[in-house]
């Protein structure tokens, strides 16, 4: 049921940078359950709560601990895994860590992106290469349309610009290292805001609601005006995979970047994300303090997502309903203790499929 890939990933080694991380754990677990040899590279998870914890990954793929700025660390690992394919995740995703410390965002973001691919470069057995960056990558009008693929990459924030440039590292060595007939196919997907169970990182909104109706406390809301391209987590998971599905079997057409996010009418505020939760948690309380530092953060992103759908076969799966009702039982889950959260996990991932 959960493989909608034409079993392209079975028996395959596939090298995942971030497989630490949210996104890339659960794309791990989808990876493992179609028949794929899964190989990361990360930093160790950060806490005790993290997916890849949770869900005992560390004993069911290949992980190497290492740092993506570490060129020849990323190199050799390549060369001894060998991989079919390579999925690049690991970034530091935050935009306020960005304004934190910027060195290292851009460091990691920038130069991780280098080393990525010149990892992939450097090992003839990689057939296809795929980048993960943001809807945050265009330049940001704050109007009502949809960003398409062929928009101005941008970013004012460090975060953004950062993904910004990882896109036209990705379009520079497409033109210049990948235009072969023969070489490695590399893509770069585009995805919002994703919400799912076993992401616990600060300041985003979900985990912080999560953490603060675990501990009976109110959440605060950043910024409740906010729209954002919500999404289930495993929507651009199931974009990624489709993606390296179309390179890996049909090649050089599918080149290039690709937005993935939900239909143009579901955009909706962090407020009326809160308000669908707590349909689910009625105990859930909130505040929105007036007097928080504004950084400057976009307020209104969303994507257009024709171009998947026509050409990937892609679309997403879930309204925001369902959207919002995953998200929580894969928390609640959590919380109560003592549930198989690998089985879980796999559960909605056989359950996504199935929709
Ligand atoms: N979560 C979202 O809402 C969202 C939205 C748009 C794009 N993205 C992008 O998706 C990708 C995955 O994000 P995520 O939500 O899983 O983030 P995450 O923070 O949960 O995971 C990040 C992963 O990157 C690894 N990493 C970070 N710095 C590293 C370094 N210096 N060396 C090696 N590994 C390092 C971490 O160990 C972890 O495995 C990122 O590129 C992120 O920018 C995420």
């Amino acid at each position: 049921m959960l493989d909608l890939f034409s079993k392209t990933y079975q028996n395959k080694k596939v090298l995942l940078t971030g497989d630490t991380g949210f996104k890339g754990s659960w794309m791990s677990i989808w990876l493992k359950e179609m028949g794929a040899e899964v190989y990361g590279y990360a930093l160790p998870p950060l806490t005790d709560r993290d997916n890849f914890v949770t869900t005992g990954l560390a004993s069911k793929i290949h992980h190497m601990d290492g740092d993506i700025r570490d060129l020849n660390k990323l190199k050799q690992y390549f060369k001894d895994v060998q991989p079919d394919m390579a999925f690049h995740l690991a970034a530091q995703p935050l935009v306020i860590d960005s304004y934190n410390n910027p060195h290292y965002n851009f460091e990691t973001n920038l130069m991780g992106t280098v080393n990525f691919f010149e990892s992939v470069r450097a090992c003839e057995s990689v057939k296809i290469a795929v980048n993960v960056t943001t809807d945050k990558c265009y330049q940001n009008n704050e109007w009502d349309w949809g960003y398409r693929e062929i928009d101005p990459m941008g970013g004012d924030d460090p975060y953004s610009a950062s993904k910004g440039c990882s896109e036209l590292i990705t379009h520079s060595y497409t033109k210049s290292f990948f235009n072969k007939d023969n070489a490695c196919k590399i893509a770069s997907g585009r995805a919002g805001n994703v919400i799912g169970g076993g992401d616990w990182a600060d300041n985003r909104i979900i985990p912080d609601m999560m953490r603060a109706y675990h501990k009976k406390e109110a959440v605060f809301l950043r910024n409740p005006s906010s729209v954002r391209p919500w999404q289930f987590v495993l929507e651009p998971v199931y974009g990624y995979l489709k993606l390296g599905e179309k390179l890996y079997n049909e090649g050089s057409k599918f080149v290039g970047g690709w937005n993935f996010g939900p239909a143009a009418y579901e955009n909706y505020t962090v407020g009326q994300v809160v308000e669908q939760v707590k349909q689910v948690l009625p105990d859930l309380k909130t505040e929105s303090p007036a007097q928080l530092e504004k950084l400057h953060e976009a307020t209104l992103l969303k994507l257009d997502v024709t171009k998947a759908v026509n050409h990937l076969g892609w679309h997403p799966k879930l309204n925001f309903k369902d959207t919002i009702l995953f998200t929580v039982e894969g928390y609640v889950e959590e919380l109560k203790g003592g549930a198989n959260l690998y089985q879980s996990r796999v559960n909605q991932i056989n359950q996504y499929c199935s929709k």
